[in-house]
C-alpha cells in the first residue's frame, strides 16, 4: 500500500486496498505530481461501498434481474385523435406562462457513431454543414418567437465532453439564443470494472476508466436542480435525444396532452412494423406502463399481431417525454424516486500491467440507469402515437441502419414533402428522395404551413440545392 502524507489521502488509499483494488497504484512511481494529484482528485470521487454494493446487487452469481410480469399491449392516443388540435392550444399557452423546460440528453459517448466531439457537434445538414446542436438551437428559437417569451434549456452532458460542449456553444454564439436561458451542465458518472474480476478499469497510466451513468442521470439531475427550477416557475420537463434531428423542441401538441389528462410521464412512440427493430416499446403490466427492452419482449410477443396485421407489441420508445417535476422531485418526506441500474457489457481498450490492451469481445461491466425506469412509478402515465417519417431518425451509426445517411435522406424527404405542399415542382428518385439536395432552418420553417408563410419573402432558386435560412 502506498503511503501518502495528507491524512484523507491516506484513508482513501486504505479504502482502495480494503476493496481490492490496489491495482489502481500501479503506475504511481511513474507518475508526475500533476497525474498523481489527478488520480487521488478521482479515487476521492468514487463512492467504493456504492460500486460494491451495485456489484453484489447485479453481479453476484444469485443476482437477477426479474422477469417482466405478463405485459400486454397499451392503450395510446392515436395520430388520427381529433382532440390533438386543441391539445397543442393548451401546450402553447403552458410554454407562455413559462411552465416548461426543455432537457436535451447529450451525455452519451457515441461509441458507435465515431464522431471525434460531442455527438451534438455532428454536422448533419446536408448543405451548410450545420450541427445537431444548431438545429436544436434553431427550433427553439423559433419556438421563442412564436410564444412569445424564452424558454429554459437545459443541455445535459457528461464529464467527458463537458468542456467541449461549453466550448461549443460558446463558440456558435449560442446559435442566437440568451445564453443565461440555457443550462450545460454534466451528469455524474461511475467507474468502468473488468467483467471478469470487477476491478476498477483504467484508461491510462494511472487514470481511472469512468462512463456517464446513463440517460437516466437526467432524472437525478433534475431533482438536484428542482429548487432552482421551481424557482423559474417551471412544472413540466420536455426530454428528447441529442442524436434524432427529427425529434421536436416542446411540442406544443405533447405537453398540451400531457397536461389535459393530468399524466406524470407522457411519451411519444412511433408504430413499429418490423417485429426486430431494436427499439423498446411501451407496455402495460396490472395498471402501470412500462419500457421493454427489445431484448425482453419474448419471442411470441414480438411476433403478436392484431386483427389488422398490425404488430400488437407496437408502440416504440422514441424517447421523447413530458415529465411532471413534482412526480419525480415531490417536496413531500417520502424523497426523490430513486432508478434502478442495469450492466452494460462493452470490449472497451484499457491500460493494465504496463501495455494496452484491445480486447475483441465484451471486457467491460458499466452500470446505467434508464430515463424511462421511472414510468412504472407514476401513478398515470400516458403513450402519443408520433408519425416516423416526421419525428424519428436517429444518428447511432456511422454506417447502415440509424446512420448520418438514414438521418439525411429522412430530413430530405420531409423538406421535400413541405416544398410539394407549398406548390413547389421537384423530381423524384425511385426510393422517393428528392433529385435536389434541400435544407430548411428551422429559423425559417417547422412545418409545411410555416413554410408557405415564409415563402411569401423567399425565392425558391430554379435548380440546384435549396437552401433556405
Ligand atoms: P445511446 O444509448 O444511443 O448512447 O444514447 P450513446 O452514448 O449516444 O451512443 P453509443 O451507445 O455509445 O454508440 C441515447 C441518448 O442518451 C444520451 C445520449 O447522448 C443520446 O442522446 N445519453 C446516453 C446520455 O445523455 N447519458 C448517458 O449516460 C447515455
Amino acid at each position: 500500500m502506498i503511503q501518502l502524507e495528507d491524512p484523507a489521502d491516506q484513508a482513501m488509499v486504505a479504502k482502495i486496498h480494503e476493496a481490492d483494488q490496489d491495482h489502481l497504484f500501479d503506475d504511481w512511481d511513474q507518475l508526475d505530481s500533476a497525474a498523481r494529484h489527478s488520480l487521488l482528485k478521482d479515487l476521492h470521487h468514487i463512492d467504493l461501498s456504492f460500486i460494491q454494493q451495485l456489484i453484489r446487487d447485479h453481479l453476484d452469481s444469485s443476482a437477477s434481474e426479474a422477469p417482466i410480469a405478463a405485459p400486454t399491449p397499451p392503450d395510446w392516443i392515436p395520430l388520427a385523435d381529433p382532440g390533438r388540435a386543441t391539445a397543442r392550444q393548451r401546450g402553447l399557452e403552458a410554454l407562455q406562462r413559462g411552465e416548461v423546460a426543455v432537457l436535451m440528453v447529450a451525455g452519451g459517448v457515441g461509441t458507435r457513431l465515431g464522431h471525434p466531439g460531442p455527438k451534438g457537434s455532428f454536422p448533419i445538414l446536408p448543405i451548410s454543414g450545420g450541427t445537431l446542436f444548431q438545429i436544436f438551437s434553431e427550433s427553439l428559437l423559433r419556438l421563442q418567437k412564436m410564444v412569445g417569451r424564452s424558454i429554459h434549456w437545459i443541455i445535459m452532458t457528461s464529464p467527458t465532453n463537458h468542456a467541449e460542449t461549453l466550448q461549443y456553444f460558446r463558440q456558435h454564439d449560442y446559435h442566437g439564443l440568451t445564453p443565461s436561458e440555457v443550462t450545460i451542465v454534466p451528469q455524474e458518472q461511475l467507474p468502468v470494472l473488468d467483467s471478469r474480476r470487477c476491478k476498477i478499469l483504467r484508461s491510462g497510466p494511472g487514470q481511472v476508466m469512468f462512463s456517464p451513468d446513463g440517460h437516466g442521470g437526467s432524472i437525478r439531475l433534475l431533482q438536484r436542480t428542482a429548487a432552482d427550477l421551481r424557482q423559474r416557475g417551471i412544472h413540466h420537463i420536455y426530454t428528447h435525444q441529442v442524436d434524432n434531428p427529427l425529434a421536436r423542441m416542446a411540442d406544443p401538441e405533447l405537453i398540451g396532452l400531457h397536461i389535459e389528462q393530468d399524466s406524470r410521464f407522457t411519451s411519444k412512440a412511433v408504430a413499429k412494423t418490423d417485429p426486430d427493430e431494436k427499439v423498446g416499446v411501451f407496455c402495460s403490466v396490472g395498471d402501470h406502463l412500462r419500457v421493454i427492452e427489445y431484448s425482453e419482449l419474448g419471442e411470441e410477443d414480438r411476433h403478436l399481431k392484431n386483427p389488422d396485421g398490425s404488430l400488437s407489441f407496437r408502440a416504440g420508445n422514441i424517447a421523447t417525454h413530458v415529465i411532471e417535476l413534482d412526480f419525480i422531485a415531490p417536496e413531500t418526506a417520502s424523497g426523490p424516486l430513486q432508478l434502478p441500474f442495469h450492466v452494460a457489457r462493452k470490449a472497451i481498450r484499457h491500460w493494465h500491467g504496463g501495455e494496452w490492451h484491445e480486447p475483441t469481445s465484451a471486457n467491460s461491466i458499466r452500470f446505467e440507469t434508464f430515463i424511462f425506469d421511472v414510468l412504472p412509478l407514476a401513478n398515470r402515465g400516458l403513450v402519443v402515437e408520433a408519425d416516423r417519417d416526421l419525428e424519428f431518425a436517429p444518428v447511432k451509426n456511422g454506417e447502415g441502419s440509424d446512420s448520418p445517411a438514414t438521418s439525411r435522406s429522412a430530413l430530405q424527404k420531409l423538406w421535400a414533402s413541405w416544398l410539394v405542399q407549398c406548390g413547389i415542382e421537384l423530381e423524384f428518385d425511385p426510393s422517393l428522395q428528392p433529385l435536389r439536395t434541400i435544407e430548411i432552418s428551422p429559423l425559417v420553417a417547422g412545418d409545411a404551413t410555416e413554410l408557405k408563410k415564409a415563402l411569401e419573402k423567399l425565392e425558391i432558386p430554379p435548380e440546384g440545392p435549396i437552401l433556405l435560412r
